[in-house]
């Protein structure tokens, strides 16, 4: 099968690569020359654990090549994925749909007949309708396939997720649509993934749908770490017990410092829009956007309140900033919100991160970066663990305590444990246990 990807950024780039080590030819077409050089020579502009490996591996079989030309991209194509961004347009949470009608555009004239044309990026309800119907309008002459088929990968996981997914959804009008789509996923089928084909309009709420459902999840444990923190109880424990029952699950159960990325904030915002246009008020989602969004400032009252009630002149080192471990992705980090704030209050902060630096140095001015979570804590008043980094998991305690000027530490995502601290003589604050030890 011949596959065109338009747009090489994480969705595209990572179903590109994968399609390829599937066995299907792929061209992916992407505007930026800088990026269609990098990877032409194998080079991944984004930090995705195994990606350069299986990129390289492709590239080397000549089953996957980057280009800027569109019409090089969509000779003899089967099926053409449009997998451009759909970034929160500014002012109204919208999802931003320029690139996906521009993609759509372009596209139009170099149609062939029987081409599948699939929207692969995160869009609104009755965005492929009116994709379908713009191209029907530029192109009455020809017969193309209109399908929907959103992406469920993770950042830091995406390839794992890719190659083994839950289930792959489809939406669809046309039974060669839906074969065309079946046979571009069947290497799945050893492993008896479900493939499940529904129509567009489905298919696009299904996304939307999951994205939201798992951003209520944090948050409900989120508040449910608060209680414990009041009124006693191990949120751990509690979501350990929750997670047991089949019906609820144990995944997307960790209490944290609020959810972050790319994906969750946006698409949480244009669900909650799409709505309150359509008259269907999302309530849920809507309350679910503002806890936590309120629960990230809440974080560094949290740590300013461990550090006795101010920062002011003090000193505090952070360890992990990107929205989650294994990517350099910032959006929507919760450091974005608690570092300023921190600064706000007087405080100066030096952080590590095994990969933020990159993103965040531009996002986070007068902070000083250091590549040792050692050298971070050299004279702090306080340790804040802001992003669950291997590399942060199991540090030397008393190694790290005697660097501090003062033994606190705030965990912000619980990966260590009460016992461990109060032995090596440390302050310790975690997220929903109360601290009757200090
Ligand atoms: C999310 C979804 O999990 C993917 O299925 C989806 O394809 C993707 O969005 C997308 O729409 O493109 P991603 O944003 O990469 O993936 O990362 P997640 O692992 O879902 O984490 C999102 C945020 O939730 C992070 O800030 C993470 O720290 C937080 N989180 C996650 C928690 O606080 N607790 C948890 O139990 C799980």
């Amino acid at each position: 099968m011949k596959i065109t990807i338009i747009g090489a950024g994480y969705v595209g780039l990572v179903s590109g690569v994968c399609f390829a080590d599937f066995g299907h030819d792929v061209v992916c077409v992407e505007k930026d020359l800088s990026k269609v050089e990098m990877l032409s020579r194998g080079e991944v502009p984004i930090y995705e654990p195994g990606l350069d490996v299986l990129l390289n591996e492709n590239l080397d079989s000549g089953r996957i090549k980057f280009t800027q030309n569109l019409s090089e991209g969509l000779d003899c194509s089967d099926a053409v994925f449009i997998a451009v961004g759909t970034p929160t347009r500014h002012g109204d949470g919208h999802a931003d749909l320029t690139y996906v009608y521009q993609t759509a555009e372009e596209i139009a004239p170099l149609m062939q007949d029987n081409l599948v044309v699939i929207i692969k990026s995160t869009v609104p309800v009755g965005t492929n309708r009116k994709v379908a119907d713009l191209l029907k309008q530029r192109r009455p002459e020809i017969k193309f396939h209109s399908a929907s088929n959103p992406e469920f990968l993770r950042e830091g996981s995406a390839i794992e997720d890719f190659m083994r997914p839950d289930r792959v959804i489809i939406g669809v009008e046309d039974q060669f649509a839906e074969d065309v789509l079946r046979g571009i996923y069947r290497p799945l089928n050893l492993r008896e993934t479900p493939i499940f084909a529904t129509d567009l309009e489905t298919a696009e709420i299904i996304k939307y749908a999951a994205n939201a459902f798992l951003a209520t999840k944090i948050t409900f444990i989120n508040q449910i770490a608060d209680l414990c923190e009041k009124v006693g109880g191990d949120v751990q424990q509690v979501a350990k017990g929750m997670g047991m029952d089949g019906r609820i699950g144990a995944q997307f159960l960790h209490a944290g410092p609020g959810y972050g990325g790319s994906c969750f904030p946006k698409d949480t915002t244009a669900l909650a829009r799409s709505g309150r246009e359509a008259g269907a008020v999302q309530s849920i989602v809507e309350t679910v956007i503002s806890v936590n969004e309120a629960r990230k400032a809440s974080m560094a009252d949290k740590i300013i309140a461990a550090c006795g009630g101010s920062v002011e002149g003090k000193h505090i080192a952070v360890l992990g900033v990107t929205f989650k471990p294994n990517t350099d992705d910032m959006r929507d980090a919760p450091s974005l919100i608690i570092i300023p704030h921190l600064q706000k209050a007087g405080a100066s902060i030096t952080v590590c991160d095994p990969q933020g630096e990159k993103e965040g140095g531009a996002l986070l001015p007068d902070v000083k970066w250091v590549i040792d979570p050692y050298d971070a804590a050299k004279g702090a008043d306080a340790v804040a663990i802001i992003t669950e980094w291997n590399a942060f998991r199991g540090l030397d305690l008393e190694r790290l305590k005697s660097k501090m000027s003062a033994p606190i530490i705030i965990d912000l995502r619980n990966i260590y444990n009460i016992e461990e601290m109060v032995d090596a003589g440390i302050q310790y604050y975690s997220i929903g246990k109360r601290n009757d030890h200090i």
